[in-house]
Order: structure tokens, then C-alpha cells, then sequence
């Protein structure tokens, strides 16, 4: 440990020992380590070229929104990335990549600036928004980003990378499964008119009574979302349990045009002649994991009201800690939803959470 505190001794980064990770993700599971907290960017870059540079694995964590972390802990340095400085402009916004993003999305919606609207009252950090492409509501990340402020592990360098490089499709990018590259902030090119993003899912739609593909002032648009996500427990409130997650467990998978047929008919078969919510996607079509997952018989609520980890009583896709959870409870849950669908559909669903120690 003095040798952790020599190594950062000049980066103004603060040391913590034995913190229980799980005080640090949303859904409170995760056991100890050491973590090293930034407040600012070059705190922050120095940080993490120290480690590297000494060879000490690390792991970052700002929101903790995205992550299923071993009981265990980790076995290496946290790093907390507490930057959280936010720059609104004429026509868009500039926000430190430890910056909590709905206060990101809220400052730009009061500033009267259109775009983000849609991505309001999503737990987590502004850096975390393009290493996964994050979306909801007909709006994704990618759609709105400018640039993104990276800082290069191999280099050291630090340089601004366009969304082009990015590689986003959806919930994915090719900051997510890589080690490479650290964001430190984002950029935002965002509709100084208000106008929101083109309403683009129908049940955001439905709730403003507004015509698919039409616009409604940022802030109403928000409030709408706001009100949508809660009704979901997709919502951050310390005081509901079915907001104890990680959002959305599974991706919604995207079946190759091939296996639709297949697909449909194995539903079917198991739950008769419905209509079963689907999405275009590029290469196939994309079903709704939330509505497999009810299907496959796992109820709101499964396996009911002992178990410590259990599904949202509002939403099938958010697997959730009701208080005394361990990564442990959590996996055996998402693996028995995840076999039971694919035994009964034969649709394999990929979690979305970065797992840190553990697996499915
Ligand atoms: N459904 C059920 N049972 C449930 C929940 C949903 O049958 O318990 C059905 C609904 O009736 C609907 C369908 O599933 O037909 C889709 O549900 P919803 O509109 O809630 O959206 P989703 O596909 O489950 C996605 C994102 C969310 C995002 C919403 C709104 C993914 C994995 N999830 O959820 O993102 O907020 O759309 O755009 O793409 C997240 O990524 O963490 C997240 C919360």
C-alpha cells in the first residue's frame, strides 16, 4: 500500500483501502478493494498512466450503473473517476466523463438545447454514454456526440476521437469490450431551437399524444421519459428496491433474418397465436428480451418475495437486489432466466452489464 501511495503520490489522487465495491454500482453488489478517487481530468490521466506504467490492473468506475462485480472484489486498483465538470454552449454541451448524466441532460434541457431529452433519468456517468452507445426511446448516444475526449493506455496520449472511429451499433461500441482507451469527457452537438429529438418510439408518443417522428419541446419530452422510466423502476430511488439494478439485464437480441421463422414458431408453440413485439434491426430482427422473458414463464417479481435477488416487480428486464443480494444470487438469477429462454425459444440472451470476476 505505501508503495500504491509512492506510486500516486504526485497525481493528487486520494487512496482508500478495503471499500466495499458495492457502495460504488447501483446495484450494490461487490466485494473490497482498493480504490483511488480523481476529481480532475489530468488527476485522472496521470492515475491511470501510473498504474499502467507499473503494471497494476485497474479497473474504473464512475456511475457504477453497468456493472455486476464478484463478491470477491477486485483484485487490482479501482479507479473512481470523480471529474465532473459540465460546459454548456450555444449549441450543445461539454461534460467531464465522471459528470452524473441526467444532471447533463437536465442542464441542457434547461438551457433550452433539443437532443438528449430522450436519454433523461438514465443512472450513471456522462463518460460511460458512448462506450456502450447508450440509448432509450428512439435515441441513441451516437446519434448526438460530437467527439469524445480518450486518453490512449498504449500512448499515453491524449487526443479527441471523432464518432466515426467509434464502431456504435446498438449498445455497443468498440469502447466496450476493449481496455484501450479511457474516456475523459464528451461532446454533444445538440438543437439550440429546443426542439426535441424526433419522437421516435411509439409508447414516449402515445404518452406526449403526438404523432410518431414529430418534435415537442425538450422539456415536456423529458418529463414524459422521466414519468415512463419511473413506472418502470428504471429510475434510481434508494427508497425502491426495483431500482437496485443494473437497467436492462439482457440486450434485446437481434435474430438473423434466417432463424426469424424458427423463432416465431417456438414462441408459438409455447404461448400460442400472439403478436410478439419486434424491431427492425440492420441484419435480422430484433425481439423484446422483457416480453421473451415474461413469456418463457418468469413472471414480475421471480422467484418471488424471499428471494434476495429477484426480477423488477415492474419490469421482466431488470434483475434486482431487494437488500441482501451477492453477485452470487444475481448470476444464479440471470442464469436461470437466460437458460429458461433459450430452452423454450432457443434465443440465447446477452447480458449487458460488464461482469467483473464473474460469469454467466
Ligand atoms: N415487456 C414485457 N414485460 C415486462 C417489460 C416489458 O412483456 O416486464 C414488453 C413490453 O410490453 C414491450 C416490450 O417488452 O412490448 C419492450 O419493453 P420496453 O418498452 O420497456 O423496452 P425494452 O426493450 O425492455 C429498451 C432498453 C431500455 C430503454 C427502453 C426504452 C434495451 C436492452 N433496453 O427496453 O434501456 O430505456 O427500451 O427505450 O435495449 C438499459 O439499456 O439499461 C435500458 C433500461
Amino acid at each position: 500500500m505505501d508503495r500504491l501511495r509512492a506510486l500516486l503520490a504526485d497525481t493528487g489522487a486520494q487512496v482508500r483501502e478495503s471499500v466495499r465495491l458495492a457502495e460504488l454500482t447501483t446495484l450494490r453488489v461487490g466485494g473490497p478493494a482498493t480504490v483511488v478517487t480523481c476529481a480532475t481530468r489530468d488527476s485522472l490521466a496521470a492515475t491511470v498512466r501510473a498504474l499502467d506504467a507499473a503494471g497494476i490492473p485497474l479497473l474504473l468506475i464512475a456511475g457504477g450503473s453497468n456493472l455486476l462485480i464478484s463478491d470477491d472484489g477486485f483484485d487490482g486498483v479501482v479507479v473512481q473517476v470523480a471529474t465532473e465538470r459540465v460546459e454548456i454552449g450555444a449549441d450543445g454541451v461539454l461534460a467531464e466523463a465522471g459528470a452524473n448524466w441526467d444532471t447533463v441532460v437536465a442542464a441542457t434541457v434547461a438551457a433550452g438545447l433539443g437532443g438528449l431529452e430522450c436519454l433523461s433519468g438514465i443512472p450513471g456517468s456522462a463518460g460511460a454514454t458512448p462506450v456502450q452507445n447508450v440509448g432509450a426511446y428512439g435515441v441513441e448516444v451516437a446519434h448526438l456526440l460530437r467527439r469524445v475526449r480518450l486518453l490512449d493506455r498504449a500512448s499515453g496520449e491524449i487526443r479527441w476521437a471523432e464518432p466515426e472511429e467509434l464502431g456504435f451499433g446498438y449498445r455497443t461500441g468498440v469502447l466496450k469490450h476493449s481496455d484501450k482507451a479511457v474516456v475523459l469527457a464528451v461532446d454533444f452537438a445538440l438543437d439550440p431551437s429546443g426542439a426535441s429529438a424526433p419522437l421516435a418510439y411509439r409508447e414516449l408518443a402515445v404518452a406526449l399524444d403526438a404523432a410518431e417522428g414529430s418534435t415537442r419541446p425538450a422539456a415536456e419530452v423529458r418529463q414524459a421519459v422521466l414519468r415512463l422510466r419511473a413506472g418502470k423502476g428504471m429510475v434510481l430511488d434508494p427508497a425502491d428496491h426495483d431500482t437496485w439494478s443494473a437497467g436492462s439485464f439482457f440486450t434485446n437480441p437481434v435474430v438473423p433474418r434466417s432463424r426469424v421463422d424458427e423463432v416465431r414458431a417456438a414462441i408459438a408453440a409455447h404461448v400460442g397465436d400472439v403478436t410478439i413485439p419486434v424491431y427492425p434491426a440492420p441484419e435480422g430482427v430484433k425481439f423484446s428480451a422483457g416480453w421473451l422473458i415474461e413469456r418463457a414463464g418468469f413472471a414480475k417479481g421471480f422467484p418471488g418475495a424471499e428471494a434476495p435477488a429477484r426480477l423488477s416487480t415492474k419490469h421482466t428486464l431488470a434483475l434486482t437486489n431487494r437488500g441482501t443480494a451477492t453477485a452470487a444470487d444475481l448470476i444464479a438469477l440471470a442464469r436461470a432466466v437466460r437458460d429458461g429462454v433459450a430452452d423454450r425459444f432457443g434465443i440465447t440472451l446477452e447480458p449487458e452489464p460488464v461482469t467483473v470476476g464473474v460469469t454467466l
